[in-house]
């Protein structure tokens, strides 16, 4: 029946304006104030008049969007409306942390319910359609955007990318508290050379398919309505013009129905990276390759009529193209009513409600990661305790906001500071120390010490000699991950490092509570600091999730989803390595094997890693058989053990190896995860089974097979500290 509605509007429709559908301007007016006359934004006011734009993004506010759907449904010739996209990565005004961090949690429902939140406050404000999830398996910190995604595993990728999906889109697209989601960027964005953002992308079709594919095919496979592709090239292709990636795998292999909308100015940008010469063989090139929407290019609304008549396009893909995008506004209830988001009342009332604070602040106290608690220095004790608070990021509102907010207003997050002061039986004396950045913007920062630092520093010597305990708030500003901030050093920005070792000199009592959005490579802190508290950036609640934690009103059960490495030079960095020719050194005094001369092999803190109050002892795995064969399955079981006298959550891994394969395989991969709540002293057996799927690869043939052979199964707290057992598969 959707399809004979689409029809029907597609027969009504000129070739022009179906272009028109396949046209995404960015917001252009004040739209409280005059019409713009003349320029870009007088050009896109007029397309808009003409049915000649099918989408904007970057509008905000039931009245602006209100204001534009008004001339598309009640100025055009047919009057279809336009769907809003906005960027919203976690959270639109109500900030969840950012994605990374959500996906420390491990905890998919936790996930999927900050996704809905999101939902809800973006579809009040008018907005139908979010650029998220990201789904870009990273292996590489120096890439700023490793914030804005799930982490280096393409298992937990593809299942917070499930959670993320559903939490934007719900159970029914048309329901005002649901918006499309978007599986972006395809494909390969993440796997830049050096880490530097937009860089060439050059994998193997093995790492295609095996790690960067499976969370998209996740996401399609859960209803994702929108994707993204890419500003990359892939293997010399690129993204936007990538009929392979495009119309075979996700149209073809996939059979993907929603639509796809470029990056932006991704279209023209196929001239810079020598694809193609101009603006309208760019898009010819993105037409052809099946890239739907274009956003901001500018390319498709000027270009595409004239390429069908010229013969270079056909137009059964532009109406294919304009079926796809007409079809998601039909699903979305724009066709019944185009201003069932525009309710200014709904606006008011949902906007940073209480329980989305309550959501946001769940989600936070989840993700934060324990990396190191020497003599149970955490938890702070609650009274009688003098406690120097120090950082430049304990005191801020902004920062932990992180990237890609870009509805929410600096200053709305609460502070470790104030989460802190919330906890009034100890005396707290705060002092900056340092500054995490020195220039205008957030990308400067001096990196020695002058005069006004040596003056900030013996501030805050003077409140640590003085403290029984001292919280040290550093890391990198929100603004120092994300789009274009790719890092050379993944240390701490400005003199924090230095500010780190002068108080340790006087009190070595330190809890260190990191604030990033990418691993970092701390190794003297590692060695040095009694407690590392790994706590992102949080959004919204970030000061009361990490006081929480502090004083263990919340036991942390964070797990990282990314390897930190011991030093940048060690990156790209991942749990699921290869074992190479030369695996592991057996004479000491050999140089001919695989690693550094001037660094160990092993990350600082690895992949799953994560600890808690409580202490987990994990004993007795067991297989119930040590073979099995097509269509059957084994069950691996494992005791966990809550040691201690406190009940916590642990997050308890299945990974597999494959020894011996028709491609080389990785020397572990995550194939299952749990979370189990155990109270003081309890102990639970913990279950997963394995059949074969659960051990599919994309093989030398080619396809995604289970291949005969002898397996490891490894079960443990975090992916370097497993116990190990071993089957056998046969494919018959
Ligand atoms: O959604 C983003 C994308 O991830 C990067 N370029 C701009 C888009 C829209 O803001």
């Amino acid at each position: 029946i959707l399809d004979k509605k689409v029809d029907s509007v597609l027969k009504l429709m000129t070739l022009e304006e179906k272009v028109g559908q396949l046209n995404q301007y960015n917001g252009f007016w004040e739209i409280t104030g005059p019409t713009p006359k003349e320029g870009q934004a007088a050009k896109k006011y007029n397309d808009l008049k003409k049915g000649l734009v099918g989408s904007m993004l970057n509008v905000k506010g039931v009245k602006d969007i209100k204001a534009l759907q008004k001339i598309a449904v009640e100025e055009t010739r047919l009057g279809i409306p336009l769907i809003f996209g906005f960027d919203v990565i976690h959270g639109y005004k109500t900030i969840s942390p950012i994605p990374l961090a959500e996906a420390a949690s491990w905890d998919l429902e936790a996930i999927k319910k900050s996704a809905e939140v999101a939902a809800e406050e973006a579809s009040a404000v008018g907005l139908n359609w979010t650029f998220a999830p990201m789904v870009d398996v990273a292996r590489d910190a120096r890439w700023g955007r490793v914030m804005e995604g799930a982490g280096e595993d393409p298992f937990l990728g593809s299942k917070i990318a499930v959670a993320r999906v559903q939490g934007f889109q719900g159970q029914d697209l048309s329901a005002n508290n649901t918006i499309l989601a978007c599986a972006k960027h395809f494909a390969g964005y993440a796997f830049a050379e050096a880490g530097r953002d937009y860089n060439t992308v050059d994998v193997s079709e093995s790492i295609l398919q095996n790690i960067i594919l499976p969370p998209f095919k996740a996401a399609a496979d859960a209803g994702v309505r929108t994707f993204m592709n890419s500003f990359n090239e892939l293997n010399g292709i690129p993204a936007t013009g990538s009929k392979y990636l495009q119309r075979d795998i996700l149209k073809g292999d996939w059979k993907f129905d929603g639509f796809i909308v470029s990056d932006w100015g991704s279209i023209n940008e196929m001239i810079a990276h020598g694809y193609a010469k101009d603006s309208k063989q760019a898009a010819e090139i993105a037409i052809n390759a099946g890239s739907d929407m274009d956003m901001e290019s500018n390319a498709y609304v000027e270009h595409l009529v004239a390429l069908v008549h010229e013969g270079k396009v056909e137009e059964r893909l532009i109406d294919d193209a304009a079926r796809r995008i007409l079809k998601v506004k039909f699903e979305l209830g724009l066709f019944d009513n185009p201003y069932k988001y525009c309710d200014e009342t709904h606006e008011t009332e949902t906007v940073g409600k209480p329980a989305f604070q309550e959501a946001v602040l769940d989600i936070a106290k989840k993700s934060i990661v324990l990396l190191k608690n020497d003599n149970d220095l955490l938890p702070l004790k609650k009274s009688g305790q003098k406690i120097a608070v120090i950082g430049a990021l304990a005191n801020d509102k902004t920062s932990p906001l992180g990237s890609w907010r870009i509805a929410a207003d600096d200053n709305t997050a609460i502070s470790v500071l104030e989460g802190m002061q919330k906890y009034k039986g100890n005396t707290i004396a705060y002092k900056k120390g340092a500054d995490v950045a020195t220039g205008r913007t957030q990308f400067v920062w001096e990196t020695k010490i002058n005069e006004d630092d040596k003056s900030e520093f013996a501030a805050a010597i003077a409140v640590a000699k003085d403290a029984d305990v001292v919280v040290m708030v550093l890391g990198e500003h929100g603004l120092q991950t994300g789009e274009g901030r790719s890092r050379t050093d993944i240390g701490l920005p400005g003199v924090q490092q230095e500010l780190l070792e002068e108080i340790y000199k006087v009190n070595k009592n330190i809890v260190l509570v990191l604030n990033n959005g990418r691993p970092l490579a701390l190794p003297w802190a590692a060695e040095n600091i009694p407690a590392i508290v790994e706590a992102w950036q949080l959004g919204t609640q970030s000061g009361n999730a990490i006081a929480q934690v502090l004083y263990g009103d919340y036991n942390p059960s964070g797990k990282l989803p990314m390897t930190f490495p011991r030093n940048v030079g060690q990156l790209p960095m991942y749990y699921n390595y290869k074992n190479t020719g030369r695996p592991v050194m057996n004479e000491p005094e050999s140089v001919f094997w695989s690693h550094y001369i001037d660094e160990k092999n092993t990350p600082q803190f690895a992949f799953g890693f994560g600890l808690s109050y409580s202490k987990f002892e994990y004993s007795n795995l067991k297989l119930s058989s040590d073979t099995f064969a097509k269509s059957g399955k084994i069950t691996v079981s494992v005791q966990v053990k809550n040691a201690s006298k406190v009940a916590g959550k642990e997050v308890v891994q299945l990974y597999i190896r494959d020894i011996i394969g028709s491609v080389t395989r990785p020397v572990k991969e995550l194939k299952g995860f749990e979370m189990v709540e155990l109270q003081a002293g309890e102990m639970k057996e913990v279950r997963f089974e394995i059949d074969q799927k659960t051990i599919t690869y994309y093989t030398a043939n080619n396809v995604w097979e289970a291949e005969s052979g002898d397996f490891n199964v490894f079960v443990g707290g975090s992916s370097d500290k497993t116990l190990e057992a071993n089957f056998t598969f046969t494919n018959k």
